[in-house]
């Protein structure tokens, strides 16, 4: 598969289809139902200081032609990972990125902090979509001073290569991704979910236990489509787009719109072993577009 043979922030990947954090759980839970060498990288569930459990339930409701979630980040913490499943991790030859959250600056420091210390790592996404409770709740995401404030303190610790995943959920995502281009970011990646409201008329109450869940899978992919396209002709370091991707064409409209890796979410809910799939559909779909290289579609979108 040399034709889908690229690189990401100096990582190569063998190709740019990654699994999207909390979809892959740690990664070696999925290992008997897909070939994870087979597939470009994959991101962690999001980890934090602590172990978190979560929302309470139901936490996942079918929308129409999506998914909502909200699990409430529920993960086993930076050190049980580190211990536990980092370990296993480092048996494959494909790079893992940990995904990182937190409700004030030192939280996302100090998870950087521990997994700069751990082997086995290719690079840090960092998940912004959280309030700032140091700021009276106001999002990461959504705040470019905010934003900048904390990626400039990961920044600080971070030697790895360092990807700030934005959030979908802000009327002009520009700004946002300039602002954590210019603290120190290495790459961006978009999007998250949108916030979303399903709601049971019989009983006249939210279909997901927290209230308010996010919003993912093929549903969003033309709203995606469009804020990867708007932020990678904002900033100069790579996006990597995500966003409803279901097929070797889907990914293929990311990359065309700008991105230069995507990712694989909701998918892998209905079909555990999609990462691998797409990539071999990507594969296909540049060997009867005449594309030698994968590189060669990267931002090609024509008016
Ligand atoms: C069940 C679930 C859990 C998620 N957990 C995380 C997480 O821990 N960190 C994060 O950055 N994104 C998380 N996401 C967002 C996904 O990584 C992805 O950005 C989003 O679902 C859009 O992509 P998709 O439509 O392919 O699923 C989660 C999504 C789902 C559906």
């Amino acid at each position: 598969m040399s034709r889908l043979a690229t690189s990401l922030c100096g990582i190569p990947l063998r190709n740019p289809v990654l699994a999207a954090s909390g979809t892959f759980a740690y990664g070696v839970e999925l290992e008997s139902v897909v070939d994870i060498e087979a597939i470009g990288g994959l991101v962690v569930k999001g980890l934090s200081r602590e172990p978190m459990e979560g929302n309470p339930a139901p936490r996942l409701w079918e929308a129409e032609a999506g998914m909502i979630n909200s699990i409430g980040l529920q993960n086993i913490g930076v050190r049980a990972f580190v211990s536990g499943k980092l370990p296993a991790l480092r048996r494959f030859a494909t790079p893992v990125f940990a995904n990182i959250f937190g409700y004030a600056v030192e939280d996302y420091v100090e998870v950087a902090r521990v997994l700069e210390d751990a082997e086995g790592l290719a690079g840090y996404e960092l998940n912004v979509s959280c309030p700032n409770t140091k700021h009276g709740g106001i999002f990461f995401s959504s705040d470019p001073v905010s934003l900048a404030e904390l990626v400039s303190a990961v920044r600080r610790v971070a030697r790895r290569p360092l990807i700030v995943k934005l959030s979908p959920n802000v009327a002009q995502i520009e700004p946002l991704a300039r602002a954590a281009e210019e603290a120190g970011a290495d790459a961006v990646s978009l999007v998250n979910t949108f916030i979303s409201l399903a709601i049971d008329a019989r009983a006249r109450r939210p279909r997901i236990g927290a209230g308010f869940g996010g919003l993912s899978g093929p549903a969003i992919k033309p709203i995606a489509l469009r804020l990867v396209y708007q932020a990678a002709q904002a900033v100069r370091i790579p996006v990597v787009g995500l966003g409803g991707i279901a097929s070797g064409e889907d990914a293929a409209e990311f990359l065309i719109a700008g991105a230069q890796a995507i990712q694989v979410g909701t998918a892998s809910f209905w079909d555990p072993a999609s990462t691998a799939r797409i990539a071999r559909e990507l594969d296909q779909f540049l060997a009867r577009e005449g594309v030698a290289g994968v590189r060669e579609i990267v931002g090609t979108l024509r008016w």
